[in-house]
């Protein structure tokens, strides 16, 4: 019997093998912003081993929107066709691919992670641009308020960047809005000081992250399912809360998303307050809660490193999906050895038959290797 773990999965006109998902992981390794070869070996690894659907990291929809200076992006022709390669590699490996489409607002232009994250100039001589003029922290740039021209500016970018995705072959567009980059750090009130229309109550603070949602959506194929990332809340009690997720879910529901994939924090919080403690599956009560109220499908992320756990969360009716980041790095087979782990004769038959097929014979007489 299949493992609810590793039963299909059908959103719009996508069908993906099995629930597990690569979550999106950053690896500042594309200098000119375009996937080459390393990004191509790197997720293709996880199409080969079992993935369903396999996340590329968060991509600029314009160059001052790059966290770091080796980000990747989509704004330019070339960097579609070079999307196109990796869709193409990852289709050829057996999984289906996504794209997380991204603005970093006030926490662009930094150096890469093993560099720090130090502030860099912003490229072209653009501005670092947020909601407000606050900075993400005490290091960071200090960003300049953005006004109504830079809000129709970064609409066409994204709407450019979502016609360049479904050109480039992509299965699913995600959007980002967590972890304080531009979207998120509209919607909570720990970063938006603003006192106009896109500032104060939460029906404010939603109206710009929603006209970019709903522009991603009249861009993107119709017949494509469309995700969007949240931080599901800012910390354990202030800023974006739970019951304001079920909010913002329910009218993304509205302009046609899918799936939300339910992550939290990216804020610097005030002193004494604390961020969702750490632990084995611990934001998988946002992933239940959200769907549980919106109806919507939902992603749960966050420490799922094991094959019973993840395969708990889908058959409780917790999630559709569970992501795996970092345990995907240590073994980009997890799910091929999930699937193997979970029935109940530890067969190699789902394993690509290049893999299976002497794996399965390792435990027998017949084995003369
Ligand atoms: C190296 C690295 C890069 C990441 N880059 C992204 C990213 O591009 N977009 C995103 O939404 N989350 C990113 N994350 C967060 C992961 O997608 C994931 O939510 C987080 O690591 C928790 O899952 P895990 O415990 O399975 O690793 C990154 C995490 C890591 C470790």
């Amino acid at each position: 019997m299949t493992s609810p773990l590793f039963e299909p999965f059908t959103l719009r006109n996508l069908r993906l093998d099995n629930r597990v998902v690569v979550s999106p992981m950053q690896t500042y390794c594309a200098p000119d912003a375009i996937a080459g070869a390393w990004h191509r070996t790197h997720l293709a690894r996880f199409a080969l081993g079992g993935a369903g659907l396999v996340m590329v990291e968060a991509t600029a929809v314009s160059p001052e929107g790059r966290s770091t200076n080796m980000d990747l992006g989509l704004w330019e022709e070339e960097h579609a066709q070079a999307f196109a390669d990796l869709t193409k590699a990852v289709h050829e490996c057996g999984a289906r691919i996504g794209i997380q489409l991204q603005h970093a607002g006030r926490k662009a232009s930094t150096a890469p992670p093993w560099q720090g994250f130090a502030p860099v100039p912003a490229p072209q001589g653009q501005a670092v641009i947020g909601p407000s003029d606050k900075p993400a922290s005490s290091n960071a740039h200090v960003p300049r308020q953005m006004d109504a021209d830079d809000m129709a500016r970064l609409i066409d970018a994204y709407s450019a960047s979502t016609r360049m995705a479904a050109r480039a072959g992509f299965d699913l567009v995600e959007i980002h809005m967590a972890h304080g980059y531009l979207l998120h750090s509209f919607l909570s009130p720990l970063s938006n000081d603003r006192t106009d229309d896109y500032g104060g109550a939460l029906e404010n603070r939603m109206r710009f992250p929603l006209r970019v949602v709903e522009a991603v959506r009249t861009h993107w194929a119709p017949d494509k399912p469309l995700a969007c990332r949240i931080s599901s809340v800012d910390g354990v009690s202030v800023g974006w809360s739970i019951a304001d997720s079920r909010i913002l879910a329910d009218r993304l529901r509205r302009i046609g998303v899918d799936l939300i994939d339910c992550s939290s924090g990216g804020m610097i919080l005030p002193e004494r307050d604390m961020l969702v403690p750490r632990g084995p599956g611990f934001q998988v009560d946002f992933a239940a809660d959200l769907r549980g109220h919106t109806g919507l499908a939902t992603i749960a992320v966050g420490q799922i490193t094991d094959a019973a756990q993840a395969n708990d969360i889908i058959a409780s009716g917790r999630a559709d999906l569970v992501a795996i980041g970092r345990q995907m790095l240590v073994n980009p087979n997890w799910a091929l050895e999930a699937e193997t782990t979970l029935s109940a004769d530890h067969t190699y038959d789902h394993w690509p038959r290049q893999f299976g097929w002497w794996l399965g014979r390792r435990r027998h007489a017949t084995d003369t290797r």
